[in-house]
């Protein structure tokens, strides 16, 4: 008997869905992704998703607020993106904000793939988010981001545009009923400084993105390991600093490319339709041809994922809001306030078919207008390093990937703060430890992605700034598929993962710490046919501790079968954290530099006297 080759393979997410959901030959079913069937005698309240975040710091202010765009999402695939005109707050008291915040609440009721979506103003990515399966009782969820560091774009006029490509038909009942809301909360009064404007925020944000229009996201669509999208764009002359911010999400047959099979394996047993190209991928972003960094991502787990029965209501880590990744971009800016087309460019090692990647370019300039100049100084590359053992007898084996990778470079920009010279490394590093057994059905996957970025910036006064952040993503996925023999499939899985950070700000002998240790455990037993989970039963249990300079907070939560079993939320900082802050900092450097250069250290240790 032909083994229910694989596990994995039964999550292929449908983010393109099919034209028309026919019967189809087995090994492409398996590319489909999961969804639950509705329990019509289920309780008949809504069922309230969520992700478990920390609350976003708000100042003690009452928020203006506005609604963007109210929008029922039902055949929207392959159609062009909803638009709504935006304009900044008008008539609101203040038009000094120290918050703003973005609020998406969406409802559904009927049965429903997750479906990947994008919101974008004036080109720019504000959220990569996933939405929740919708129960046949219906289901209502909240994402709140701060998007503070997008101040100046939102004071300006633009085009919002949202591309969630959901298929409604007589199987696929579910519509998205989606507001979009922003909210502005005014600095406080008597505070002498307005935190957003003097803070990370940057003065221009330039979308490195597809334009409108469009019968899709406004992601680029990397299809394979040699497709490279780019795009080209221009920046002012007076730019200091740069940043690039990567939001990145993987979808059909790398939607679970972790678990993906080396090549050998997937050719010496002659299997088709199994996603392959082994388990390793990594994105890659080159300015006018040079590499200047790499995101090795998180693996997100959207709401159908898996065993759709974990995500309900405890949404996977990162599904609701998954993470974007900045790239200082600033030791190659000589080269590019020369005033003429630049151009960026993706690809992503080992790709199969599809990750949707875009960013946005944060751009500081020198408020004095003189043009800026740079070069960048050097480049020490450790290309990447691949080490694979595979060993394996037909179906049965294991397989060990590991790959490293840094990237450093060194740069100057010469503005009227002086000549600051940025030295911008990255670290990386992977390993996945991969077993399969009974004749291909059980597969176990041990992963650890390690990621490190230091910025450092050496000021003309030899004083020195730096942002440093090490980033831990482990994986562990156990799963065991039974075939019950009448097209249907048991399948029981365990999950292990965790998005880990710390992050360091430093400015003369001042620190600012913080670390996040955010980890889910997942068990869920299901009975599948086509894409359809039959029956079956999920529990998840979230530990979250984030410790900062200005707050702590922790949430465990633990859930089975759509129930919250235990919920504790606090404050209390973990006892080995130590928030180390600096008091020398204002005597060290000059104020210009103070407040011109990853001034958050200094706004951080301002709060704290
Ligand atoms: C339905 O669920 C809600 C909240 O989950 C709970 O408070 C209520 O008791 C449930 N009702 C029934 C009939 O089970
Ligand atoms: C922004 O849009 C508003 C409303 O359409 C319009 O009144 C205003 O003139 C625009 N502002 C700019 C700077 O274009
Ligand atoms: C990779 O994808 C690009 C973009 O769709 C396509 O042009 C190219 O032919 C593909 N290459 C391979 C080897 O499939
Ligand atoms: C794979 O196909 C080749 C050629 O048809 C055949 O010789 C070989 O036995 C097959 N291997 C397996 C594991 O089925
Ligand atoms: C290969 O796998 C077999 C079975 O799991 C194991 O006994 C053997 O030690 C492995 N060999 C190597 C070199 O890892
Ligand atoms: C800026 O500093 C760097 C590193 O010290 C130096 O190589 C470069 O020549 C300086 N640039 C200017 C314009 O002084
Ligand atoms: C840049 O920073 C990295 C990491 O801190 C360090 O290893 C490297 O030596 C630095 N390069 C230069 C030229 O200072
Ligand atoms: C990342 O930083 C941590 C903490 O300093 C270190 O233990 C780890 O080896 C680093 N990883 C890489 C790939 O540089
Ligand atoms: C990279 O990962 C491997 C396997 O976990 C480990 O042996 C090695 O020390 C790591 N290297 C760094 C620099 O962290
Ligand atoms: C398939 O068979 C299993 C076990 O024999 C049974 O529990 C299940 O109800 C059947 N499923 C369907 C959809 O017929
Ligand atoms: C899966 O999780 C359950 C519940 O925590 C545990 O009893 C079981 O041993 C786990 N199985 C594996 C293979 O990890
Ligand atoms: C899950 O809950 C439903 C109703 O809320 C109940 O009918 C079912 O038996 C429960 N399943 C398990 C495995 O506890």
């Amino acid at each position: 008997m032909a083994p229910s080759l694989l596990l994995f393979s039964l999550f292929f997410l449908l983010h393109h869905p099919l034209s028309s959901p026919s019967p189809l030959p087995r090994s492409t079913l398996f590319k489909s992704n999961l969804l639950s069937l509705p329990n019509p005698s289920s309780n008949t309240s809504i069922t309230t998703y969520f992700e478990v975040t920390k609350p976003i710091e708000l100042p003690h202010t009452k928020p203006c607020s506005y609604l963007l765009l109210h929008h029922d999402f039902a055949y929207t695939y392959t159609k062009p993106p909803v638009l709504a005109n935006y304009t900044p707050p008008s008539n609101c008291p203040s038009q000094n904000f120290a918050k703003i915040v973005l609020e998406w609440k969406a409802t559904s009721k009927g049965r429903q793939f997750d479906r990947i979506f994008g919101v974008w103003l004036g080109g720019v990515e504000l959220l990569r988010s996933c939405t929740a399966e919708p129960r046949s009782t219906g289901i209502i969820w909240t994402v709140e981001k701060d998007i503070t560091r997008y101040y100046s774009l939102l004071m300006t006029n633009q085009t919002l545009a949202v591309y969630l490509g959901n298929v409604v038909n007589s199987i696929y009942t579910g519509i998205y009923h989606v507001d979009i809301k922003v909210h502005f909360y005014p600095a406080q009064v008597g505070s002498s400084y307005n935190e957003a404007k003097l803070g990370d925020s940057a003065d221009l944000i330039l979308p490195i993105s597809r334009n409108l229009p469009l019968n899709d996201g406004l992601w680029f669509e990397i299809e394979n390991s040699t497709d490279v999208e780019s795009k080209k764009f221009e920046i002012p002359q007076n730019a200091y600093r740069a940043v690039l911010e990567v939001y990145v999400s993987f979808h059909e047959n790398d939607e679970f490319w972790y678990t993906n099979l080396p090549n050998d394996y997937i050719s010496a047993n002659n299997l088709t339709g199994t996603a392959g190209n082994g388990p390793f991928r990594e994105v890659l972003v080159s300015l006018d041809g040079t590499l200047v960094g790499a995101v090795w991502p998180f693996t997100v787990i959207y709401t159908g994922g898996v065993n759709p029965l974990l995500w309900r209501p405890i949404t996977g880590i990162g599904s609701f809001d998954l993470p974007s990744y900045d790239i200082e971009i600033t030791p190659f800016l000589g080269s590019t306030v020369d005033g003429k087309i630049h151009e960026f460019a993706f690809s992503v090692t080992n790709a199969l078919n599809v990750w949707y990647i875009d960013a946005n370019l944060h751009v500081w300039l020198d408020k004095t207008g003189a043009h800026t100049e740079g070069q960048l100084l050097s480049q020490t590359l450790l290309p990447l390093v691949v080490s694979l053992v595979s060993n394996f007898t037909g179906l049965n084996g294991n397989f060990l990937t590991g790959c490293s990778r840094s990237v450093s470079s060194v740069g100057w920009v010469k503005s009227s703060l002086g000549n600051i010279t940025t030295n911008s490394t990255q670290a990386f590093n992977f390993s996945n430890f991969m077993v399969m057994g009974n004749d291909g059905n059980l597969q176990i996957v041990n992963q650890i992605i390690d990621f490190n970025d230091s910025v450092h910036a050496l000021m003309p006064t030899s004083s020195s700034q730096s942002i440093e952040s090490f980033k831990r993503f482990p994986l562990y996925l156990y799963s065991d598929s039974v075939d019950q023999g009448n097209g249907s499939y048991n399948f029981v899985t365990n999950l292990t993962l965790g998005f880990n950070e710390e992050r360091t700000k430093a400015a003369g002998s001042g620190f600012v710490v913080s670390s996040l240790k955010n980890l889910q455990n997942a068990q869920g037993i299901m009975l599948v046919k086509g894409n359809l989970v039959v029956s079956g039963v999920g529990s998840t249990q979230q530990a979250y501790q984030y410790d900062g300079s200005k707050f702590c907070y922790f949430r465990t939560v633990g859930s089975s079968n759509y129930t919250i079993l235990y919920d504790k939320v606090g404050n209390i900082c973990s006892k080995n954290f130590r928030p180390r802050v600096g008091f020398g900092l204002a005597k060290s450097l000059p104020f210009p530099a103070r407040r011109a250069y990853l001034t958050s250290v200094f706004l951080d240790n301002k709060k704290l006297h």
